[in-house]
């Protein structure tokens, strides 16, 4: 931390927070508000005379709120920068800080929040994470008996440096344990909080334990544990190492704890696997290793960096595998446990990479951009009129549209990752894809239903999931009925429901719409925003005269191959129970309301290089007159 400090080309904004950030790679501009210290960051030299005699106490969450700070401090003695704050919710304004500060004349009480506009290229989000509160599980006692404590709360206490000096003491009576018993997966491997594995916690225990072995040799130390993961390099060792010491492992959760009310000794209650028996154990002291959680402002970065999210909260990595560190917006990556749980090892390792990587952006004199980005038909855009609308930019995960009153709208090429929702999202067709126009499209239906088209399932398909699914299908030799049809686009956002209802105009047997999980879509937020227009699709073909039956919505990862071959398996069987004169006879009763209903888009000048095509300009025909 002190390197970073020193170092000419880092400059270090503590105490802030990012709140606007706009541009795109190489060209962002950053908003960060510098929050008000109340002390003048250049005169203050660190010396802590202030916090001497500041008469005001206030928890410690640096240790854990087990000793107290006061209202004017730093967060820990080896704080980067060593400036101190005053927090305001609890100064009485005694001033005595200022007194205490002499010559130096660094407090200053008229402070107020600061903002700065950064230029910037490319953006790392390392955020951490925070740990889970265990008061939510009733059964373990956190908070209600003295002595059960978190393993964080146990790091302070065992700490040289903490608020005991190293002395790990009985929050009930202030003296040393005899017996400790640490539970691990507190909050995590948890249906009822997080599913997920924190990672390291097993590590941190098995260390933990060794340090107090090693301080306190007679202390009697017991894990309760799910499963020990240890898959680092020398993890393995170490573990064996702490068996061999004398430390005790029961595999079981704990499914309660109790407390002698007079001694305060807690009795845990496991079904000891092992042994097939549920035990009781009696100990002085209980460790909890909690979940690491996401940091609570997750949700609010996310937004203002455009960034997605996984199931679990963490952000999401642009494709876990091959680009593990660059988030979905370009020129902005993700280092360590914001991205999901992983121990200083794996930290360090994705923080340099994350440095690399902007590196990589800050010394090239250009940059490729994704050549697959949408683009505006500025006569059929209503905002240019004058009109409210602004549905594209709303549809748009990235904030790569920007929509002026009495101005088209506008798309950012740089930012733009070429999902095409807002082509599928916009009312009034003013929008289409680079590459995946509504004519290309449109072209594909009329030739994949040129023959027998009541015979066929046509398959729109995401390029990242569900195409590499029907893709695993082939592989992988599932079998199922040979009557799909595919077309491919870069997200199920890009699926118009002008394309579903072409297909039936041209007399499809059924359609499927398939694409990512909510989780896996590599546009943010382009599977909700197609998993809303789906929704209201069974209704309109109703509302049309089609059998909303003939309407399948799916969503398949690229590694379910299996299920991609079952869904095209039962709509065939599906389409097979249906009587083909009568399907037929369905979408001639249907085709006028259809056409009327895609006049306006068939008219659109993006459709025009299609109804150049011969049929097409009869189609044109009837459909004007
Ligand atoms: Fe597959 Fe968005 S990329 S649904």
């Amino acid at each position: 931390m002190v390197d970073a400090a020193r170092h000419p080309n880092i400059e270090i904004l503590a105490y802030s927070e990012v709140t606007k950030v706009d541009g795109y790679i190489g060209n962002f501009r950053v908003e960060v508000m510098k929050k008000p210290r109340y002390v003048i960051e250049d005169r203050c030299n660190g010396c802590g005379e202030c916090a001497r005699v500041c008469p005001i106490e206030v928890p410690n969450s640096f240790e854990m709120d087990i000793a107290p700070r006061k209202a004017i401090d730093v967060p820990h003695d080896q704080a980067v920068p060593l400036v101190y704050a005053i927090d305001i919710d609890h100064c009485i304004r005694c001033y005595k800080c200022v007194e205490a500060c002499g010559k130096l004349d660094a407090i200053d009480f008229s402070q107020e929040p600061e903002f700065v506009e950064l230029d910037v290229g490319s953006i790392i989000v390392a955020t951490g994470f925070e740990t889970f509160d265990p008061a939510v599980i009733p059964e373990y006692g956190y908070g209600v008996y003295p002595n059960v404590i978190t393993a964080m709360e146990l790091e302070r206490l065992s700490n040289s440096s903490g608020p005991t000096v190293g002395r790990v003491v009985r929050p009930s009576d202030g003296k040393t344990p005899k017996s400790i018993a640490m539970i691990q997966c507190v909050g995590s491997r948890d249906s009822r909080f997080m599913e997920y594995c924190s990672g390291f916690c097993c590590m941190y225990t098995i260390k933990n334990a060794l340090l107090l072995h090693q301080t306190y040799p007679d202390m009697d130390i017991t894990i309760l544990y799910m499963d020990i993961r240890t898959p680092g390099k020398g993890y393995e060792e170490f573990y064996n190492r702490a068996r061999a010491a004398g430390i005790r492992f029961i595999r079981g959760r704990p499914s309660q704890i109790t407390e002698d009310p007079e001694t305060h000794n807690l009795f845990v209650e496991v079904e000891d696997q092992e042994l097939g028996e549920v035990i009781e154990l009696e100990v002085e002291m209980v460790s909890l290793s909690t979940a690491a959680i996401p940091q609570a402002d997750t949700e609010r970065l996310s937004s203002v960096l455009a960034l997605s999210r996984s199931p679990s909260g963490f952000y999401m990595e642009y494709h876990p595998k091959l680009r593990p560190v660059d988030s979905p917006s370009d020129g902005v990556f993700l280092a360590g446990a914001a991205q999901g749980p992983k121990d200083i090892p794996a930290s360090v390792a994705q923080g340099s990479a994350a440095a690399s990587r902007a590196a990589r952006v800050l010394t090239s004199d250009t940059w490729e951009i994704e050549p697959i980005v949408a683009k505006v038909w500025p006569e059929l855009c209503i905002s240019a009129q004058g009109k409210k609308c602004g549905i594209c930019a709303q549809a748009c995960p990235y904030n790569a549209i920007i929509v002026e009153p009495g101005q088209p709208a506008q798309i950012i090429q740089a930012k733009c990752h070429g999902c095409g929702g807002c082509a599928a999202e916009c009312p009034h067709d003013a929008i289409t894809q680079d590459h995946f126009t509504d004519a290309q499209i449109v072209a594909q239906i009329r030739e994949l239903l040129r023959e027998n088209p009541e015979e066929k399932i046509l398959v729109f398909m995401c390029h990242w999931c569900s195409y590499g699914g029907a893709d695993s299908a082939g592989t992988s030799h599932f079998e199922y009925p040979s009557n799909s049809r595919g077309i491919r686009v870069m997200c199920s956002a890009r699926m118009d429901q002008e394309f579903i209802l072409e297909a039936f105009r041209r007399g499809a047997g059924m359609v499927l719409v398939s694409g990512c999980h909510p989780q896996d879509c590599h546009y943010i937020t382009g599977q909700q925003v197609a998993a809303k227009r789906f929704s209201r699709v069974p209704r309109t073909l109703e509302r049309l005269g089609i059998n909303p039956e003939r309407f399948r919505v799916e969503w398949i990862s690229a590694a379910e191959g299996e299920k991609y071959a079952r869904v095209i398996t039962e709509m065939s069987e599906k389409l097979a129970s249906f009587d083909k004169e009568e399907l037929r006879a369905e979408t001639e009763r249907a085709r006028p309301a259809i056409e009327k209903r895609l006049r306006r888009w068939m008219m659109t000048p993006h459709m025009a290089p299609f109804l150049k095509d011969e049929e097409e300009q009869e189609v044109e025909k009837e459909v004007m007159a």
